[in-house]
């Protein structure tokens, strides 16, 4: 597997998001799981994104059962930011609160130090720079090698980065989310030298062309309160997956892997960052189908088709049902 630099930090060119293993998509297998992480790490896919609020808390403690002996060959990413304690869902930057959820991952995890700590979600009611220093200071007492931040505006990334450094900034992107290109995030990162980590970048599995229906998808499954898998734009969503899928089949690669070799064409592409996706799976087969898009190479053509397939804006409904802690 080829390697990206973000910021200073360098990691593997495709990651590995952990975040479906333990909630959101449905019961995983946990002993698979394990297997899938450690198998991403077989096959050079050593970039690892987990949350503490995934779970809440049990990913992080799935990931460091995964990795427990293998800590020198990852490069281990977590968030902070959305507290979930007491069975709520607060966003929060203080100082204090970055203080306490880092020791707090650093023990679920099982690691002396975080190679990338991610600001989940933007505390508007907290100034940004209060955040940051509070990160600035986890750098200096060597808990955290890098901070990134996830959902953020151009402006909040500017003013965060001009507190410490930010190494990557986390956001949708795909074939059927290319806002960070119409919005301004793309350019401020290439502008200041930050790298872009891609979630969901098999558009939360709806562009592998396998989900049909919402009845493909377990009762409490998040994405059935998606508005992009309701309804209406559940239609027209899967037009533009069967779009994707048409040159995917004349490739003769999958629909999955056809998004994730678009997503990584994206990187250095015009003036563009690095861009390093992290599709998530739970299973060991579809990692490596994952992994294996990483030697796929889109020709210029394949990539005018793709954008006239699915440009900008092309999805039918919002991102999430709840869209005011986004882009803020
Ligand atoms: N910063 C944020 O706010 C934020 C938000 C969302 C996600 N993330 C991170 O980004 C990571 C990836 O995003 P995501 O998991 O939401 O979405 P995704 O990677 O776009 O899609 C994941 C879904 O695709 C399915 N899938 C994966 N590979 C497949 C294949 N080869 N064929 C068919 N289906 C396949 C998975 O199925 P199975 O589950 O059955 O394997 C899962 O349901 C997360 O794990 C998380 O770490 C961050």
């Amino acid at each position: 597997m080829e390697t990206r630099t973000l910021g200073q930090l360098t990691v593997s060119a495709q990651g590995l998001g952990c975040m479906g293993m333990s909630e959101f998509y449905g019961t995983g297998d946990q002993a698979e799981a394990e297997r899938t992480i450690r198998r991403a790490l077989d096959l050079g896919v050593t970039f690892l994104d987990t949350a503490d609020m995934y779970g809440p808390f049990t990913n992080e403690q799935l990931v460091g059962r995964a990795i427990a002996g293998r800590r020198d060959e990852v490069v281990l990413a977590t968030k902070f930011g959305v507290d979930r304690r007491d069975g709520g869902r607060a966003v929060d930057g203080r100082p204090d609160y970055v203080r306490h959820a880092c020791d707090a991952s650093l023990q679920r995890l099982g690691v002396d130090v975080i190679d990338l700590y991610y600001q989940h979600r933007v505390d508007t009611t907290v100034p940004v720079e209060d955040t940051w220093g509070a990160l600035g200071e986890l750098v200096a007492a060597g808990k955290i090698r890098h901070a990134g931040i996830s959902e953020a505006a151009p402006e909040t990334i500017r003013r965060a980065h001009a507190v410490q450094p930010v190494t990557a900034v986390q956001t949708e992107y795909s074939l059927w989310t290319r806002d960070p290109e119409d919005d301004g995030v793309l350019a401020t990162c290439a502008e200041l030298g930050i790298g872009f980590v891609a979630y969901s970048p098999i558009g939360r599995g709806f562009l592998s062309g396998q989900i049909r229906s919402v009845e493909d998808l377990a009762p409490d499954d998040f994405r059935r309160s998606n508005p992009r898998f309701q309804g209406e734009a559940f239609q027209q969503n899967l037009a533009l997956v069967d779009r994707v899928r048409e040159i995917a089949d004349e490739k003769g690669v999958t629909a999955t892997q056809l998004a994730l070799a678009w997503v990584m064409a994206q990187g250095g592409r015009g003036s563009n960052p690095a861009v390093v996706p992290i599709p998530g799976t739970k299973r060991v087969a579809y990692l490596e189908e994952n992994a294996a898009a990483a030697d796929v190479r889109l020709t210029d053509e394949e990539l005018r088709r793709l954008d006239e397939a699915a440009p900008v804006g092309a999805a039918s409904g919002d991102r999430y049902p709840d869209m005011s802690g986004i882009h803020r």
